[in-house]
């Protein structure tokens, strides 16, 4: 083989491989979509639905968990946080929207917000609704339920806006339990 005849079949392996290599790119970059889609990475299906074991939440504790990369508060009442929510008139907020995804264009009594028939279990995004801030909870603020520190608002103990500049009670997300002590959000 002449050192001309060499040169040339190494340009024409180098040009088939280089071909061939840009032909699997291509085709690769035309399946990942489909095939991420049907195979949706663990981020995406935490985003669907958690489970939460609120087993160990003890009455006048909360517990934050994160879920679609919110906090989301999940509060175990004592007697006096239901009374003081229930004895609250509707004239009295500023939000008499419930705000609760499971019982969408219910008024904001507390019966309404709680999860269980009782009152027991407080389940709310912990998303400020003015701008978005953690509110702090264990009985901050004026009205007993959670304070955020950016702007002043104020919320009960059912999580309804009273004072500030927040426009809407806490959302209470889709949530059911799915057993006795456990929480399944979504
Ligand atoms: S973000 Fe909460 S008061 Fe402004």
């Amino acid at each position: 083989m002449s050192h001309a005849d060499d040169t040339a079949g190494n340009r024409r392996d180098f040009l088939y491989y280089a071909t061939a290599g840009a032909g699997v790119v291509a085709a690769g970059a035309a399946v990942w979509p489909l095939v991420d889609q049907m195979n949706p990475s663990e981020d995406v299906k935490a985003l669907a639905a958690i489970e939460v074991d609120i087993s160990g939440v003890a009455e006048g504790t909360q517990l934050t968990v994160k879920w679609r990369g919110k906090p989301v508060f999940i509060r175990h009442r004592t007697a006096d946080e239901i009374a003081a929510a229930r004895a609250v008139e509707l004239s009295d907020l500023v939000d008499v929207n419930s705000e609760n995804d499971n019982l969408p264009g219910t008024d904001a009594s507390d019966a309404n917000r709680a999860l269980d028939k009782e009152g027991v279990w407080l389940v709310m995004m912990g998303v400020c609704t003015h701008l978005g801030c953690v509110p702090l909870g264990d009985g901050a603020g004026e009205f007993g339920g959670w304070f955020c520190p950016c702007h002043g608002s104020q919320y009960d103990t059912s999580g309804r806006i009273r004072k500030g500049p927040a426009p809407k009670n806490l959302q209470v997300p889709i949530a059911a339990f799915t057993t006795e002590t456990t929480l399944k959000l979504g």
